[in-house]
């Protein structure tokens, strides 16, 4: 009899019965994969349900008024830049995905919040990646030790939901998804069936047994955790950890959460003895700004509750070809175009033929449309080859027509640019009558572009 298989996209996880070039559910090309057909997901999923039979009962329809909301208890990490990026803590019962890149410090956070959580819960940690010694001596590098912290290196699920089942832990940490395989299946681990099925069952411990689980994922180079779409409808909050190898702060926000908000920032810098949290990331992102060189202004953006400055920078030239070459880091490509046009049209600056680079300092993505003004400045300084003052920053979203449009919380933001000392800020004229000038910034009401470009270039 012939064998059975199925066909897998890598980067979404969609099955089709047959090979074809490119995925119907994502567009991607040569991404469909063969691989055999998992019969053995039925044995072991029976075999699951058989295990849970005496716990499991049959849910029935109940009133929503009927529904009791204490069970969605939250507690504390131990760290609390993790637990705003939770939406305020840790939710019981609830799976949380860590996705990085291959040594950005996820192995050490979640560690590290195993220090905290074992003076009041029971947990454990299980690796598939390093021996119990590694994972013995990190966690004396880190200044963690507790009774109630368990160490389990297992990559066999049935096995490793088996020691849960038996130690019935409060928090449970997976160190990596793509280590973990179900033997049942006849693929090798860190395949898209093993990673799905693997987390499915994660997922069940999870909600079955009100355990509160946290996965490691590595992300591919594609930067997604294996086909991302796959494993983010599976879990209650996927988290992303960080950073530029070079720098040594990381940044932990979330793509998902079920249970909170998603634009709320985790800011982390890695030392000697682990990560230590970050409370006014400001601060570190403008450390090492250049002074008097043109081509860079600070923006003051919203990461979900807290303004954080950030510096942008722009670098415009002159063309050698007949296209110019655009590129973007950190910002909107498309706004970026968009800037430059209303540049070129509005504020009379010719930049059609200059090559043009846009880049925000700190591994910070930007995608506020209050970080505009800041953008243009730098742009317009870099074009005119003319330094921007080091104590201005700017706040305020560009119009196609070039005018300048009022953000939101603007209060808020102005006061954490007087916190790190700027003294001049500009600002839209628009909407700014009712704001209160913080003691020591002065404020630039502007109108438009041209405005803006007369008054500090
Ligand atoms: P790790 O947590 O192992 O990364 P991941 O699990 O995401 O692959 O972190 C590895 C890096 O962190 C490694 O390059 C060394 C660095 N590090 C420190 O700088 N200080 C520390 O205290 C620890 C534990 C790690
Ligand atoms: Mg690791």
């Amino acid at each position: 009899m012939k064998a059975k298989t199925v066909f897998y996209c890598t980067e979404c996880g969609n099955e089709t019965p047959k090979w074809q070039g490119k995925c119907p559910a994502c567009g991607s090309w040569n991404t469909i994969v063969e691989q055999p057909a998992e019969t053995g997901i039925k044995t072991r999923a029976a075999g699951g349900s058989k295990r849970n039979s005496h716990d499991r009962q049959r849910s029935r329809p109940k009133r929503i008024s009927e529904v009791e909301t204490t069970d969605e208890l939250r507690f504390h990490t131990g760290l609390s830049e993790l637990d705003r990026v939770l939406g305020g803590g840790a939710v019981r019962g609830s799976l949380v995905l860590v996705g990085g890149a291959p040594g950005i410090g996820k192995s050490t956070l979640m560690l590290q919040i195993c220090g905290q959580l074992c003076h009041f819960a029971k947990v454990l940690y299980v690796s598939g990646e390093e021996s119990e010694r590694q994972i013995k001596l990190r966690a004396e590098r880190l200044d963690v030790h507790d009774d109630n912290l368990y160490l389990l290196t297992e990559t066999d699920m049935g096995s490793m939901i088996e020691s849960v089942l038996e130690m019935r832990p409060d928090v449970l940490i997976v160190d990596s998804i793509q280590t973990m395989y179900n033997s049942d299946l006849t693929t090798a681990p860190g395949s898209i069936g093993q990673v799905k099925d693997c987390t499915m069952a994660l997922m069940q411990l999870a909600k079955g047994q009100n355990i509160t689980v946290f996965v490691i994922g590595h992300v591919n180079k594609e930067g997604s955790i294996a086909g991302p779409k796959v494993l983010e409808h599976m879990v209650d909050c996927v988290l992303y950890f960080e950073g530029e190898s070079h720098m040594s702060y990381r940044i932990l926000h979330a793509a998902k959460n079920r249970f909170g908000a998603t634009n709320e920032i985790g800011v982390f810098e890695m030392e000697d003895g682990g990560l230590s949290q970050v409370p006014n990331p400001s601060e570190l992102l403008l450390s090492g700004r250049p002074v008097d060189a043109p081509g860079t202004c600070v923006a003051c953006i919203m990461e979900g509750a807290r303004p954080v400055l950030a510096e942008i920078q722009a670098l415009l030239a002159p063309s050698g070809f007949g296209n110019p070459r655009r590129t973007s880091n950190g910002f909107d490509y498309n706004r970026a175009m968009l800037l430059l046009a209303v540049l070129e049209k509005r504020g009379g600056l010719m930049v059609n033929t200059c090559d043009a680079y846009v880049n925000v300092i700190g591994g910070l993505s930007v995608d506020e449309p209050a970080a505009d003004l800041a953008a243009v400045v730098a742009m317009a300084s870099s074009f005119r080859d003319r330094p921007v003052p080091n104590d201005l920053a700017a706040v305020g979203e560009v119009g196609l027509t070039g005018e300048l449009r009022s953000v939101s919380t603007l209060n808020q933001r102005l006061s954490e640019v007087q916190r790190l000392g700027f003294t001049k800020c500009l600002i839209p004229m628009r909407g700014s009558e009712k704001v209160a000038e913080p003691e020591g910034l002065q404020l630039i009401r502007v109108r438009n572009i041209r405005e803006t470009l007369a008054a500090i270039l």
